[in-house]
């Protein structure tokens, strides 16, 4: 779909920014690929797409913390060269980041006026803690000068980084899904800040993945799907059903073979399940669900509300505050690892390179680490090396892991080489529960394929498997039901035929 200009009429405000053709790669992924953007003098722009869409990156060069490869960018009208953040103030353009960029040790005031004090005219402390008054008290940001940024909570620290752009003279705020660290009032208070900085005639540009905020919030919208501009909606015009379906897409499926659904006895089981973060806020809400023998539930959802956290206590990684686990009926709540793979839980955890490998192994170590706890490897306590080898060769190739022997370190493989070493592993050994995150991540086609097929053999076999991905395709394509997460709960359970659509907007937390 192209972006054109049919969309913008007389009456609208004056184009204060413009971004034309930019494009962006990293090695083997590119993030913006020729993508267009368009803000209005005292409008809000919702930038809104999938985990990995382009968000970040393109607020990142338009911040000048990365050069594209292409395009250019217009501030009212005249084409601007902006290499560093501070290019971009000096242009009115602040950015407030996902993680914020404020210093522990120093007050507010302090941080406010960072990197201004060599300036020869350096405002006096004093000046500095009353403007900031000033502007906390007329956007209602509640922020106080002479606190520690340490003694401050996320959401405090969040008005700090916007205070201090608007004391820098912002005229156009982007803020990076500001309302993900942020409790409900809290957002509402931004909210009115907001407003209060349209009224004026600032702008500012909003990334999300939270549909209520692009409707409530943003004047138009802009859809970036895998590095590409999707849509360009004027909010008024369009409903969270086709922002979804937009975001969310349709890919060409692979066609898995898999046996009818025949659901055994119940393998898996939380319930009342509940897990609270550090600051208290619950990353795991009320969870009840049961898996059962030759089922998949896929567990849907944008990154970062839950999945991995349920991931981990299934595995036994993190300890559960409220709630049980049940394994074939057994209380398994709060075991540890070895415990769990005992009780026959295998796991593919999301960061593979970090937990699932010793580099330093070679591959049919590495592929054999599990399966050593079992009888045909071990045999009165000595490893048999021609098992293992057997084990190595026949999983190198089922599932095509490119190595130039069995005795190559691990270390030595390419990413995705790795990534099968530990896939190949963790289904070989799998028990009556395989607990798969995002599995197919990072990997190309033909391994993706492969992994899917392998993980719907598991199910056939009779496992239960818990899937989390953040493909929608792969999880319809695959799963029996699926589970919907948002903000630590369940918002839905749903059948796998449902469609696209539906599944798009609970992920964006509409019922
Ligand atoms: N500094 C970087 N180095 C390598 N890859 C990156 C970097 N920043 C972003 N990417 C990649 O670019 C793609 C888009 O990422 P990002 O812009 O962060 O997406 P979003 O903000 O929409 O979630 C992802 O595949 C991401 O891994
Ligand atoms: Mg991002």
């Amino acid at each position: 779909m192209k972006a054109d200009d049919s969309h913008i009429d007389k009456n609208s405000p004056p184009m204060i920014l413009e971004m034309r053709g930019i494009t962006k790669s990293f090695p083997g992924v590119t993030a913006n690929d020729n993508v267009n953007l368009e803000l209005f003098k005292g409008e809000v722009l919702a930038l809104l797409g999938e985990n990995g869409a382009g968000k970040s990156s393109l607020m990142n060069v338009l911040v000048g913390l990365y050069r594209p490869d292409a395009g250019d960018i217009y501030v009212n009208g005249k084409k601007v060269h902006i290499h560093s953040p501070k290019d971009s103030m000096e242009l009115g353009i602040g950015m407030v980041h996902q993680n914020f960029k404020l210093v522990d040790t120093m007050t507010v005031a302090e941080n406010v006026i960072l990197g201004e004090q060599e300036q020869r005219f350096a405002p006096k402390m004093k000046e500095v803690s009353t403007r900031i008054r000033e502007i906390s008290d007329h956007y209602g940001l509640n922020v106080a000068p002479d606190c520690y940024i340490s003694e401050l909570s996320v959401g405090e620290r969040q008005r700090v980084e916007i205070l201090k752009l608007i004391y820098r003279g912002a005229e156009i705020l982007i803020l990076d899904e500001p309302t993900a660290v942020l409790t409900p009032q809290e957002s509402q208070d931004l909210y009115k800040t907001i407003r209060q900085m349209t009224s004026e005639g600032k702008s500012a540009i909003f990334i999300t993945h939270k549909m209520d905020e692009v409707i409530r919030f943003s004047d138009w919208v802009r859809v970036l799907k895998k590095g590409k501009l999707a849509a360009v909606k004027r909010t008024a015009d369009t409903t969270p059903t086709e922002l979804a379906r937009l975001m969310v897409g349709r890919e060409v499926l692979f066609n898995i073979e898999k046996d009818e659904f025949k659901p055994g006895d119940t393998i898996l089981q939380l319930k009342n399940v509940e897990l609270k973060g550090s600051d208290g806020i619950k990353l795991l809400d009320n969870l009840n669900f049961e898996i059962r023998s030759g089922e998949i539930l896929g567990i849907a959802g944008v990154a970062g509300n839950g999945q991995v956290e349920l991931t981990e206590i299934i595995t036994g990684l993190r300890t559960i505050d409220s709630g049980s686990i049940l394994l074939n009926e057994r209380d398994r709540t709060n075991k540890s690892p070895i415990e769990m793979i005992k009780s026959g839980v295998s796991h593919i955890p999301s960061d593979r390179v970090a937990m699932g490998i010793v580099g330093d192994m070679s591959v049919a170590n590495n592929l054999a680490m599990k399966g050593y706890r079992e009888k045909p490897i071990i045999r009165g306590g000595i490893l048999r090396r021609a098992r293992i080898l057997d084990l190595a060769k026949r999983m190198i190739s089922v599932f095509k892991i490119s190595t130039p022997s069995t005795n190559t370190h691990v270390k030595f493989l390419s990413g995705g080489n790795i990534q099968k070493t530990i896939l190949a592993r963790e289904i070989d050994a799998c028990g009556d529960l395989l607990v798969a995150a995002y599995p197919s991540r990072g990997l190309d086609v033909g391994a993706t394929e492969a992994v899917r097929t392998e993980i719907v053999k598991q199910r056939d076999a009779g496992r239960a498997v818990l899937l989390v991905s953040e493909d929608l395709d792969e999880l319809v394509s695959i799963s029996d039901r699926i589970a919907v997460m948002f903000e630590g709960k369940i918002i839905g359970l749903v059948d796998s035929n449902t469609e696209h659509e539906k599944i798009g907007l609970m992920m964006a937390g509409i019922k």
